[in-house]
């Protein structure tokens, strides 16, 4: 095996800094590819609590002024992690999201804050430290995505790049007027095979258009994104890098969403003492103050609260679990309004519907290892994890029929056909109408015991670890290598 060293590039990285799924896969694929013989680093912003968590790490370089203020480099590890941190407190040293304002508003120096990110990330890439010189950049998301710009408009001999999509959604647009600030070439850059957008310029676009390869996080939304629809834009910049695109589904850590040793919830659990879920499930419906039943089938969400992921249909459901006599456990954050209408909900059904309105890492757990199912009514999703983790912890996914919810999900009805084992329930299209025929089907296999258990024990055995699907990436890399020898 050939060893690759690669440098990652990402915004968050769990378990150091997290707001969504980005940073699960940041912080676990490292790991993963130990095992293929990927050396990979990453390159993070030096937010606070990543400083304080790296307080030992090593200063590497120093600049007197790196876009606007001083900046330092530096180098450590945590948690099995080895990683850069570009330390420039003008930009980073900002409490709370990393993205947005204590209102909710996009910092207004973003573009800036990112680019100094993705420059970091193309000078490590033509050998900055001599200790890491990678063969491999790859970026993720519209926060990394000049760094494929910087390093094609250099025109030193550079590594191969990967550009990977996490979200279509988010673009990184800003005003044209960036470029004359971050340093890349006005002439070559500001065009239509380069950064520009639409008049303006666009970050992701940069790195779609820009970078050796493209990758995105489910086969099914490699093929979604290619359409107008799915492509927001990008659609078709994507049709014609159609054969440099592949989709390579996420896995989860299997260590920290593990029900026999998670130290999160109040019972733990395997596939041969599934019976114990119910005394999580006690616990669950008395921190949601839902009343006390075995028998009402208890339905979970973890999830940002945005139009993405479909939210407003399961507020349009709610007469449907009412009717079927189930209850709901929602944990999330986001949109205000869908924040106020949830809380709303809660109060007019009590011990019915509870909602837990935060970011809550431990009650995540709880909610897998207690509800009986996990819904996942998004419009569109690239991968999704949560409901890899529900068929971790026995919790049967109800998901709509897109991206990789798709391709990680079996639905009862295809079980026979495609040859493998039911472990969920899929709809489509995606609508309150079609979402409620399915509670109202998963609620009659619930309280058909064997169905229900065959459902669970099948998503228990289904491998939702990164073992096979780093080797993918490991093979992007080395056949990226390969073409450039
Ligand atoms: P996305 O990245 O689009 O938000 P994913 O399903 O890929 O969706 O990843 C979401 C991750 O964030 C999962 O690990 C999930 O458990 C976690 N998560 C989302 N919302 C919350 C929340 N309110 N509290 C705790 N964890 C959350
Ligand atoms: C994004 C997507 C989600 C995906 C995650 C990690 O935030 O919305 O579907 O699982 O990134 O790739």
């Amino acid at each position: 095996m050939t060893p690759v060293r690669v440098l990652a590039v990402a915004s968050e990285v769990y378990p150091i800094v997290k707001t969504g799924g980005l940073a699960d896969v940041a912080g676990a694929l490292p790991l993963a590819l130990k095992a293929h013989g990927v050396e990979m680093r990453t390159l993070m912003p030096g937010y606070p609590d990543v400083l304080r968590l790296l307080a030992g790490a090593a200063e590497i370089r120093r600049w007197p002024d790196y876009f606007g203020g001083p900046g330092r480099l530096l180098a450590g590890s945590h948690d099995g992690l080895d990683l850069f941190v570009l330390d420039v407190p003008h930009l980073y040293d900002r409490p709370g999201n990393p993205y947005v304002t204590a209102d909710g508003v996009d910092w207004p120096d973003n573009g800036v804050r990112f680019a100094a990110l993705s420059r970091i990330a193309a000078d490590i890439g033509h050998g900055l430290v001599p200790a890491f010189v990678p063969d491999v950049v790859h970026a993720h998301d519209w926060q990394a995505g000049l760094a494929p710009a910087y390093l094609h408009y250099d025109n030193r001999p550079r590594p191969g790049t990967v550009m990977t999509i996490h979200n279509m959604a988010y673009q990184g647009k800003f005003a044209r007027e960036l470029i004359g600030t971050i340093g890349l070439p006005w002439e070559s850059s500001f065009d239509v095979h380069g950064l520009e957008y639409f008049g303006g310029i666009s970050f992701l676009k940069a790195g779609l258009q820009l970078a050796d390869r493209i990758t995105t996080v489910s086969p099914t939304y490699a093929h979604e994104i290619q359409s107008d629809e799915g492509g927001m834009g990008l659609g078709g910049l994507l049709r014609e890098r159609a054969s440099v695109l592949s989709g390579i589904l996420n896995g989860i850590d299997i260590e920290v969403w593990n029900p026999q040793t998670d130290p999160h919830i109040a019972y733990r659990f395997g596939a041969q003492d599934l019976t114990f879920r119910a005394a999580n499930k006690a616990v669950l419906q008395q921190q949601f103050n839902l009343d006390s039943s075995d028998e009402a089938p208890l339905l979970g969400v973890i999830s940002r609260l945005s139009w993405q992921k479909g939210l407003d249909l399961l507020l349009e459901a709610i007469p449907t679990i009412l009717a079927e006599g189930m209850q709901l456990a929602l944990l999330g954050s986001g949109d205000r309004d869908l924040q106020d209408r949830y809380k709303a909900a809660a109060r007019a059904n009590p011990g019915r519907i509870g909602v837990m309105i935060g970011y809550d890492e431990i009650l995540a757990h709880l909610i897998q290892a207690g509800s009986d199912a996990l819904l996942v009514p998004s419009r569109f999703e690239p991968c999704g994890l949560t409901q890899l983790c529900a068929l971790r912890y026995g919790a049967v996914p109800i998901v709509a029929r897109v991206g990789g919810l798709e391709d990680t999900i079996v639905d009862i009805g295809e079980a026979g056909t495609s040859g493998r084992d039911a472990t969920g329930f899929k709809f489509g299209p995606v609508t309150a109408d079609a979402f409620a025929g399915s509670l109202r089907k998963a609620n009659a296999a619930f309280h058909d015991k064997p169905t229900w258990r065959r459902l669970q024990l099948s998503g228990l055995a289904t491998d939702v670890s990164w073992r096979n699907r780093a080797g993918d990436y490991a093979a992007l890399y080395r056949g990226l290598m390969a073409s450039s020898a």
